[in-house]
């Protein structure tokens, strides 16, 4: 391993350890990146290949609700498919050695749960619910509709996914549990986020005014290191394995 990544994973597993329990993670499509998941803005970003205003706002959907269906879908088939990867397997057993408090997430992908994280705030719902248009029935998918518009088991209403659109609100109850969240932590591990959409954007800053530990995990700079009291510059998976094994390094010591 690199020595700049060992110093700065040694710098994070002691600010997780003296934050003594009240350590939050707050993720982006990032950390599914190497679980084969397409980021939004990165090099083979999605909104480099599609118009978000085209499939993923509420107008879009009237207008068209089969075309965003088709593309929901094809995106169902990629999450269907993907794993955890270290850096979700790593969050849950940091969670499970009491480190970790919960883990914020803008992912609809729902890889933390698969990882065995029990606590999960999904600020953009999860694209493996859908719910009706009409009498709000959910319905949570087990593999991506055959037909497409999906219909209401219980109405017959159009389903939607249950997913946050642009221009739409955030799920009141996660954004409260998020803000409550970031105000209590003692530190903050910032994993694959860009950065740059309110308000889940807002959760770093909340809990830098609260004298968080910020640690950034990204590939590159984002708005949030100018915040992060620790950067580290590597794909999720290795700085988070880098992490977890400073963490047992130093409860040994
Ligand atoms: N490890 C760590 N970081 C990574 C990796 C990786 N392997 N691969 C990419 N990244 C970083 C990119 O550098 C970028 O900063 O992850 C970030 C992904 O940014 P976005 O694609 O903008 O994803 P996100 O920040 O989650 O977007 C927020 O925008 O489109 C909406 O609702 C959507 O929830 C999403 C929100």
């Amino acid at each position: 391993m690199d020595l700049d990544l060992e110093g700065l994973a040694a710098r994070a597993a002691e600010a997780i350890l003296r934050a003594q329990g009240k350590t939050v993670a707050f993720t982006g499509a990032g950390i599914s990146a190497e679980s084969g998941i397409p980021t939004f803005r990165g090099k083979d970003g999605l909104w480099r290949r599609f118009r978000a205003e085209d499939l993923a706002t509420p107008e879009a959907f009237e207008r068209n609700p089969k075309l965003v269906w088709e593309w929901y879908r094809w995106r169902m088939e990629i999450v269907f498919r993907a794993k955890p990867n270290p850096a979700h397997l790593a969050l849950a057993e940091l969670e499970r050695m009491g480190l970790l408090l919960c883990t914020i997430t803008q992912n609809v992908d729902g890889l933390h749960q698969a990882a065995g994280q029990k606590c999960v705030v999904e600020l953009h719902g999860n694209i493996r619910r859908a719910r009706c248009t009409r009498c709000g029935y959910r319905v949570e998918f087990k593999e991506p509709p055959k037909e497409v518009p999906p219909k209401c088991p219980r109405c017959g209403g159009l389903l939607r996914p249950d997913v946050v659109w642009f221009g739409e609100p955030l799920p009141e109850e996660a954004w409260q549990k998020a803000v409550q969240l970031a105000l209590s932590a003692k530190t903050l591990i910032v994993i694959g986020t860009s950065g740059i959409v309110y308000p889940a954007a807002m959760i770093p800053q909340l809990a830098k005014q609260n004298n968080a530990t910020i640690i950034e995990i990204n590939v590159q700079d984002t708005p949030i290191t100018e915040i992060a009291d620790i950067a580290i510059r590597a794909p999720a998976s290795k700085a988070m394995q880098a992490i977890l094994t400073e963490v047992k390094k130093q409860l040994t010591q």
